[in-house]
């Protein structure tokens, strides 16, 4: 069990922190033991990092050339290259951004992929006072790109508020981390779920999972569904990650998020559900994330040396729970006496969010595909269905090769249209 903090980040490229963090978590509680106080604030530092470098990269680079663009603009310019092009002083910005976020993951892991760092029990380093003072200085720069794509998203929000509410926009319950107080939590707490009207369905510990997460499967999809057991298959179905975690809290415990966090309340009466808002959520929780970073770095234990937890003797079972980028991670281990492990179970982020993406797909392909012609606008608004949930692939499916993609466009009657394949 001592090496999985090791192996599991290997399932991804993308999110190799988030792996990391929940396996040692499992570890921890295979170990019986509770790491140092610095120990935790250590992990949530490197964690931080991974928000900061995934959610900025989404905005920017992924989401970003829909939204600066334009749905319809041509593939060729619509991406990154594009952006450069059209707003080179932001662009730049949004690498700086991600390059800060993958610096603090390289100075506590040694590399700003697959890093070395937590064990079971802790960290196996303590941080430098240099390298507390460089990720210092550069976080206030950092708020302020982040605050210009807040300023860039809602600007686009207010002007295509028609498509907005057009654009997958549908009911769900919502599940998420939350500290004791309800407020905003990616790295500890409790899952709390909330149904469609915002009422709380439950708030349990992640190690009880398994009582209240079931997972529904389809021959049609490599990915598994999540529901919530006590609701059932398909009345259990809830979305996580950035809008379901702004649903499910009450606060933000860092001002300028919180502020922000106020205005995304203010949306609506219930929960926000238009999923164009994944965006906007996710660069508030960006700006948390730099925010906490400040926080973290600006405690008075975070460079002592206590930093690991020697374990007395094995309990033979771990769950791990944190929220990585795209939602709830859930590692669970069981192992024999000696620590060999016997069971694996991982709920990987992204596959909460299946039948949200699936519904998505659905509302957009009825909404936006018409006439007897695919064009490539269309196919574009469906994917950018799929983007709003920024899904990591490679983390929650098994698939060898080359996506065998097909689209069909079919007439009301079932007659063949129009027919598309990934060559
Ligand atoms: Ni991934």
């Amino acid at each position: 069990f001592y090496e999985m903090p090791m192996i599991t980040p290997r399932i991804c490229g993308i999110c190799p922190v988030s792996h990391h963090l929940a396996s040692v978590k499992a570890c921890d509680a295979v170990a019986g033991v509770k790491p140092p106080r610095t120990a935790s604030l250590l992990r949530e530092l490197m964690h931080m990092g991974q928000m900061i470098q995934s959610h900025s990269m989404h905005f920017f680079h992924l989401a970003g050339p829909d939204l600066l663009l334009g749905f319809d603009a041509d593939p060729a310019i619509r991406n990154v290259a594009g952006i450069v092009q059209a707003n080179p002083a932001l662009a730049l910005k949004a690498v700086e951004l991600r390059k800060y976020g993958q610096e603090i993951i390289r100075l506590l892991g040694e590399k700003k992929v697959h890093p070395r760092f937590a064990v079971p029990g802790g960290v196996n380093h303590a941080l430098s006072a240099k390298d507390r003072d460089t990720i210092l200085t550069n976080a206030d720069r950092m708020i302020g790109y982040i605050q210009e794509g807040i300023a860039i998203a809602k600007d686009w929000l207010d002007q295509n508020r028609d498509l907005v509410e057009a654009f997958a926009n549908f009911r769900s319950s919502y599940m998420g981390l939350v500290h004791e107080g309800n407020g905003l939590e990616l790295y500890n707490g409790q899952l709390r779920l909330i149904d469609k009207d915002g009422r709380q369905l439950a708030k349990f510990p992640p190690c009880d999972y398994l009582e209240h997460i079931g997972e529904h499967v389809e021959d049609w999809s490599y990915l598994k569904f999540p529901f919530y057991k006590k609701m059932g298959w398909p009345e259990g179905t809830y979305r996580v990650a950035p809008l379901a975690r702004l649903n499910v809290a009450d606060k933000i415990d860092t001002p300028l998020a919180n502020e922000e966090f106020k205005k995304f309340k203010a949306l609506s009466r219930g929960p926000v559900e238009q999923s164009l808002y994944f965006h906007y959520a996710r660069l508030i929780e960006d700006l948390y994330a730099v925010e906490r970073v400040k926080q973290i770095l600006d405690d008075p234990d975070i460079l002592s040396t206590d930093i690991v937890t020697p374990s007395k003797g094995l309990t033979g079972e771990g769950i791990g729970c944190i929220e990585a980028p795209r939602g709830v991670l859930i590692h669970h281990y069981k192992t024999d006496e000696r620590g060999l492990l016997t069971k694996v179970n991982l709920i990987v982020s992204t596959g909460h969010n299946n039948w949200a993406m699936n519904k998505a797909v659905n509302l957009v392909a009825k909404a936006f595909v018409n006439g007897k012609k695919l064009t490539e606008g269309m196919l574009n608004r469906v994917e950018a269905a799929i983007r709003c949930y920024d899904p990591c692939l490679s983390c929650s499916t098994h698939a060898w090769g080359e996506m065998p993609l097909v689209l069909e466009l079919r007439s009301a009657d079932g007659d063949l249209l129009d027919r598309m394949e990934r060559s």
